[in-house]
């Protein structure tokens, strides 16, 4: 058999820089309450949620990611044409082809970047990071552009008492490049589509074109919510596990800003000591789907409330349904 050379990579992979972008237009819990029969205590009490963030004139998708990716890759500090993957989580992109993300590389003067969209819902960043990360070992690409960005606003049915006040847009960016040591443990991820009916599009292409409908999401919160406080607080404990881990060696955690109740039973699972900083961007923010693990993480780096150099847990759930954590060194 002929012999064909194999790619070889740096050792280790981490995450170097974290940018993100949240749309101006500020929407209040009150906003909604022409639509539906709720209260702002009501969702105040039941998800945390006060206020989020919904695209307003002169913003998108597009827009929201430029701007996240051009904070990462300053950040970083690095020659932008050593980045050689441009990869963008999202479902909220609504053309299935092309990609927006050879669009953006070409935006933000990446040329001839390997760019690609993925699909993984709430899960979204997670999944890209994983790639990233074996991208970097591999030695595909020196560095990658993992990018998040999500505009659900357009997706949400506001007369939809059970999804109205979830979802708010933005996007975040990390670069992800070499390291003598490592900075992203091994990826716990899967996935169950026998609960794809848990949450879902109102609409496909074709009965969105026969009848006319946009397609928005709906969700069974209730299935949601318990399949997130039993396997997924597993699953993130398995994190740990795959890093090697115990909680105390934990200094931040980052899950997925769904619910404030489902990441309250995820410490008590854990057992995280109480100086464990933890995010709870969903208060003015509200779930951003793939984009939520780096906007929180920003956040929290940028408040002062985490550190660089620090040990943090990310993990995402939702649509499909899928899952993915990993314990990171913050950048
Ligand atoms: O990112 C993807 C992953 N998504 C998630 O993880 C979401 C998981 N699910 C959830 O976060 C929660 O299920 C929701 C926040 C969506 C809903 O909260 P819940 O506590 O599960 O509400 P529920 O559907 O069990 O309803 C409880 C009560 C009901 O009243 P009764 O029957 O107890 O009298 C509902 O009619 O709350 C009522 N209710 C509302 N009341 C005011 C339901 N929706 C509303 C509302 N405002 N918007």
């Amino acid at each position: 058999m002929t012999e064909i050379k194999a790619s070889t990579g740096a050792p280790f992979a981490r995450i170097l820089s974290v940018g993100s972008a949240a749309p101006s237009r500020v929407v209040p819990n009150e906003y909604l309450l022409q639509f539906i029969d709720s209260s702002d205590e009501w969702i105040t009490q039941r998800t945390g949620i006060k206020e989020r963030r919904w695209i307003g004139e002169g913003e998108n998708i597009e827009t929201l990611s430029l701007a996240a990716s051009e904070q990462a890759i300053e950040r970083a500090g690095i020659d932008r044409t050593q980045i050689g993957a441009v990869i963008l989580s999202t479902i909220s992109h609504y053309h299935q082809t092309p990609a927006l993300a050879p669009q953006l590389a070409t935006r933000l003067g990446i040329p001839d970047a390997a760019a690609y969209d993925i699909s993984a819902a709430c899960a979204g960043f997670c999944y890209g990071l994983a790639q990233a990360e074996s991208i970097v070992r591999s030695g595909q690409a020196t560095y990658v552009l993992l990018i998040a960005g999500e505009t659900i606003s357009e997706m949400t049915d506001l007369n939809d008492r059970g999804t109205a006040f979830l979802f708010g847009d933005g996007a975040g960016a990390v670069i992800v490049g070499p390291s003598e040591t490592n900075g992203i443990g091994p990826v716990v991820w899967g996935s169950d589509g026998g609960q794809a009916g848990a949450i879902w599009q109102t609409a496909d292409w074709h009965s969105a074109v026969e009848n006319g409908t946009w397609p928005k999401l709906g969700m069974d919160g209730r299935a949601v919510f318990k399949w997130a406080t039993s396997f997924i607080a597993q699953a993130t404990k398995n994190c740990l596990d795959g890093a090697g881990l115990t909680p105390e060696q934990l200094d931040v955690f980052i899950p997925h800003q769904a619910n404030d109740r489902i990441t309250d039973t995820l410490l008590r699972y854990l057992k995280l000591p109480e100086n464990v900083v933890v995010a709870r961007t969903i208060r003015q923010y509200g779930n951003n789907s793939a984009a939520t693990i780096p906007m929180a993480m920003d956040a929290l780096l940028s408040s002062g409330e985490a550190k660089s150099g620090q040990t943090a847990l990310v993990i995402g759930f939702g649509a499909g349904l899928v899952y993915a954590g990993q314990v990171i060194t913050l950048p």
